[in-house]
């Protein structure tokens, strides 16, 4: 079974794993950062590439010996060569280039938006194809039908910030701190979704906006007098945005001949979208566990063995494409 190492730098981990078959997890190691930037308030690129270049080596070899192989193991080099700050991707596509052209091995670029789909096919659980694809993230929020592997036609993005951003965002007006996800769901917990926040559905489109709720929270703070009832306002927000998440994917899921959906990036780790998802669906939903969610490389490696298994090698040059979204 071919052994693919994948790479992964593209925001604020530092990732490597090995992946047998496209599927099999043989180790899959993640350095975060996110202590590193909390004392910002949020990912500063210039930190996060030194981070990468401080990591990288550190993180290869735990991957390697957790897998049990050294690098003659390997048969194929994966690396996420976009979306991403270009500074951290490069830190990855360095060392996947050395690492190819020393060792002699085929090498891929991988789109990152892309490996986060292949999460499911990690957690045993591939979709029926074709399948709806919504990938929710803290740089991205993109609805798109996923046909057959390579052959993903996009269907709609926020044209404003991504689910994740927005949560970050409400995260920092609440005095929740970051990553505010995770943050906003702990703290919806103990609240209740009272207070009235707008949808701001785009009609005729499978876009997103996420700034109006919260631009819409930020005047309510303003306008409500402390303390803030901090838990009924996480709770509220948080509905707010998996109710635009599911309300689209619906539309696109009435519209659309797709046998199933896939949920899949960070956001896709709170636990209310998960829930709201499986019981509003009238198909099935598949969600990889929450440990797959989040940036990995296993994901990038899966991804990449399947374009590898249709005969994709990335040109010498591997060219990066930091404002890319699908491709
Ligand atoms: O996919 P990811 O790890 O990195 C990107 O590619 O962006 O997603 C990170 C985003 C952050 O915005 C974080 O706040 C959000 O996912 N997130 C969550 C949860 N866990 C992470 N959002 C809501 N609920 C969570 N439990
Ligand atoms: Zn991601």
């Amino acid at each position: 079974m071919v052994k693919v190492l994948g790479i992964e730098t593209s925001c604020d981990e530092t990732a490597a794993a090995v992946v047998e078959g496209g599927t099999h997890i043989l180790s899959s190691v993640v350095a975060s950062q996110v202590e590193l930037h909390a004392r910002y308030g949020g990912i500063v690129p210039e930190v996060a590439s030194r981070q990468h270049v401080l990591t990288i080596l550190p993180v290869l070899e735990k991957a390697l010996e957790e897998a049990g192989l050294g690098l003659g193991g390997v048969d194929a080099i994966a690396v996420t060569s976009g979306p991403g700050l270009p500074g951290s991707l490069l830190v990855g596509m360095s060392l996947a280039k050395a690492l190819a052209m020393t060792r002699k091995l085929p090498l891929v670029g991988v789109n990152h938006l892309e490996a986060h789909l292949y999460s499911l096919w990690l957690a045993g659980n591939p979709p029926p194809l074709p399948t709806l694809a919504l990938l929710v993230s803290g740089g991205h929020t993109e609805l798109a039908m996923m046909r057959d592997h390579g052959d993903i036609q996009p269907l709609g993005r926020t044209r404003d910030d991504a689910a994740g951003e927005a949560m970050d965002k409400a995260a920092r007006l609440l005095g929740l701190g970051y990553p505010g996800g995770p943050a906003i769901e702990r703290a919806a917990r103990q609240g209740e979704a009272r207070f009235p926040l707008p949808r701001s559905p785009i009609k005729g489109s499978y876009d997103f906006s996420f700034s109006g709720v919260k631009t819409a929270l930020r005047r309510m703070l303003e306008e409500m007098a402390g303390p803030f009832p901090v838990p009924d306002l996480a709770a509220s927000f948080q509905q707010a945005v998996v109710d635009m998440l599911v309300v689209k994917t619906l539309e696109a899921i009435r519209s659309l001949p797709v046998k199933a959906v896939m949920v899949a990036g960070g956001v896709a780790a709170n636990t209310l979208l998960r829930e709201t998802f499986l019981a509003r669906c009238p198909i099935p939903v598949l969600i990889p566990p929450i440990s797959l969610c989040t940036d990995n490389a296993a994901m990038v490696a899966a991804c990449g063995y399947f374009r590898l298994g249709r005969g994709e090698r990335a040109p010498r040059d591997l060219d990066i494409a930091p404002t890319l979204t699908w491709g």
